[in-house]
């Protein structure tokens, strides 16, 4: 949470930031700021509460001048979002400017004794007293990059900061301390960058360096200098961003969750490149080199995720158990991390995070490794924490995806799934080469069935237009329609603000069944599969109830298109396969309905896309 830009070099800085800044700014909008040191020495700080365009409209073309800087966007931890509280803060006297990210746990006691030796605070965050620290280091001679080192030896927690000082006006340092998020710098002719995440240095360079815990990064307009805090100098190497993923404009569509809902057959075309074989329906992850060894050892997969990849985690383990017939759970990676989980190096750990920087997950990927449980990270750019801890990554190519309502990402995590359940059980001799040349081949008529599933959302439009104004919704399914009703609860809680619930269709007579009214809309997820006719039991239930039924059914099924008030037809496609489909109609019953209410559906309150605190 929280995204952060700093820049050294020849061009004018602010402009440069506040660009980062609209492209970080799915990870937090409570407020930006920005710092810049002028040449005369002094640094012009602009912050305001709320969105970028607030921080624009306030600055009305006077942007500071200035060649070095640094710039946040926040979401609120300690302190309401305000005018004082945003980023950058600064020390009494204005010289030392520091965004943050993460939380300063023992930020209290920290503010007490500064106060007490005479510090100003003006602001309610945990950050503000690491410019004071840092100017306290300044005060006793140490350098900037030296007092950074200071402050991270007395603050508890996991932070991201950077900072820069009018004594050194020609450095940004940046520190990283604990999975707070990440830091990545990346350099041009025209300069160095630095940001919380890879989209906003994407238009500058393809080529990066991550900052590991317990790392600092000193910039200066020529070029950067890497090691860690305990004063060992380190040599890193760059890592290249292998492909384009950019498309940071929204051309035609309303919206970016729009545009990448659109952009989902596309993604799945990426997903499969170089992974299937056309010809023979082959599955070859060679990238992820899984040996023999490995695969025939594991006696069980355990998938990890949160949010929307949670819910990619639990359609995964379906495909495990049930392709590969390796006994698999999953887990909230939040839960997993402190319930004393079991594992070993039978046990492969699987975990889906798109972004590589949630924070939960890497704390039980960490544990994971702890226990010598082999792992396999699924996530969206290459080089990020999850893909250091994992031994085994595998990219899903989605692109980028600003909506901060997942929604690409989760399609391109399923393919991926799939992809490596396919692997595992054709290798464990699990998979005949008929079934899998099925599967595969129906894989890849994937991206014409889902792209012939978005040319028309007039079904949608009026399913908002009849229940808009709903505050209540509930979800159910069984077998892979339990997570997808568990997925479309989630969206449209972001997307609209509507109370959802998702459920086990089977657990439906165990309690929520007593909410069943006519102002309670029930999506049933009834694709014709081994399940559809206990489905039909469960709409027919509802109805008996009043319950209004929006069904999502198989193109051609009149007999469980009967039962329902709305019908959505996705394609005909096997059991294996429905998540896919069944997805998109999750996306769009939400995004329409948020459309409808008038939600800001790019930027939903209280939300951000990389969750980097607890
Ligand atoms: C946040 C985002 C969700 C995302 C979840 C997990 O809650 O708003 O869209 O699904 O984090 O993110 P990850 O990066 O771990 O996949």
């Amino acid at each position: 949470m929280c995204g952060i830009i700093g820049y050294a070099g020849r061009h004018q800085a602010a402009e440069l930031l506040l660009q980062g800044l609209g492209t970080l700014e799915y990870r937090g909008y409570d407020s930006a700021g920005i710092a810049v040191v002028g040449s005369d020495g002094n640094i012009s700080v602009r912050k305001r509460v709320g969105k970028l365009s607030n921080l624009q409209t306030a600055l009305n073309g006077d942007i500071p001048e200035g060649r070095l800087g640094i710039g946040h966007t926040r979401w609120a931890t300690h302190g309401v979002p305000s005018d004082t509280n945003a980023h950058p803060h600064s020390d009494c006297k204005g010289d030392v400017v520091v965004v943050h990210n993460g939380i300063v746990e023992n930020y209290q006691e920290l503010k007490r004794e500064l106060a007490g030796s005479g510090h100003v605070f003006e602001s309610q965050t945990d950050s503000e007293c690491i410019p004071h620290l840092i100017e306290d280091g300044i005060e006793k001679g140490l350098s900037l990059e030296e007092a950074v080192t200071a402050a991270a030896q007395q603050i508890r927690g996991a932070s991201a900061v950077v900072a820069f000082s009018t004594r050194e006006p020609d450095k940004i340092v940046g520190l990283r301390l604990g999975n707070a998020g990440g830091i990545v710098v990346g350099k041009n002719d025209e300069g160095v960058f630095l940001s919380s995440d890879l989209p906003a240095l994407l238009p500058h360079t393809r080529s990066v360096y991550y900052l590991n815990a317990g790392e600092i990064a000193v910039l200066n307009p020529d070029g950067m200098a890497f090691r860690c805090v305990d004063g060992t100098s380190i040599t890193k190497l760059p890592i290249s961003i292998p492909y384009d993923p950019l498309s940071s404009a929204k051309g035609a569509y309303s919206h970016f969750m729009h545009k990448e809902i659109h952009e989902q057959p596309e993604a799945i075309v990426n997903g499969l490149r170089g992974r299937v074989s056309f010809e023979d329906q082959s599955v070859d992850l060679a990238e992820l080199s899984l040996s023999d060894e490995l695969i025939g050892s594991i006696d069980r997969v355990v998938f990890l995720g949160m949010g929307t990849s949670l819910h990619a985690a639990m359609i995964g383990r379906h495909w495990m158990e049930s392709l590969a017939r390796i006994p698999s759970e999953y887990d909230n990676s939040s839960e997993f991390r402190y319930r004393s989980p079991i594992m070993d190096s039978r046990t492969l750990v699987v975990s889906v995070c798109q972004s590589g920087e949630t924070v939960d997950t890497l704390a039980a990927m960490e544990l994971a490794r702890d226990f010598g449980a082999p792992q396999v990270t699924l996530c969206n750019y290459p080089g990020t924490q999850t893909t250091r801890i994992a031994e085994h990554s595998l990219l899903l190519r989605a692109g980028l995806e600003i909506g901060v309502a997942a929604s690409k990402t989760f399609i391109s995590s399923l393919i991926s799934l799939l992809l490596l359940a396919l692997e595992v059980g054709t290798r464990r001799g699990q998979i005949g080469p008929d079934r899998r040349q099925a599967l595969v081949s129906e894989t890849t008529r994937l991206p014409d069935m889902l792209g012939a599933m978005l040319t028309d959302e007039s079904v949608y439009r009026e399913i908002a237009r009849k229940y808009g104004r709903q505050s209540d919704f509930l979800y159910l399914g069984r077998g892979f329609g339990f997570p997808m009703a568990m997925e479309g609860a989630l969206k449209l809680k972001e997307i609209s603000y509507i109370h959802a619930e998702g459920y086990p269709a089977g657990e439906m007579k165990h309690g929520p069944i007593s909410l069943i009214d006519e102002d309670m809309p029930v999506v049933a997820i009834a694709p014709s599969d081994s399940l559809r006719d206990k489905m039909q039991s469960n709409i027919s239930e509802v109805r008996a109830r009043g319950g209004n039924i929006i069904a999502v059914v198989s193109e051609g099924d009149t007999e469980t298109s009967a039962l329902a008030d709305d019908v959505i037809a996705i394609p005909n496609v096997s059991e294996v396969i429905n998540p896919f489909p069944v997805s998109i109609a999750m996306q769009l019953i939400a995004y329409h309905i948020g459309v409808r209410r008038g939600c800001d559906i790019d930027q939903p309150r209280n939300l951000a896309k990389t969750v980097t605190v607890e």
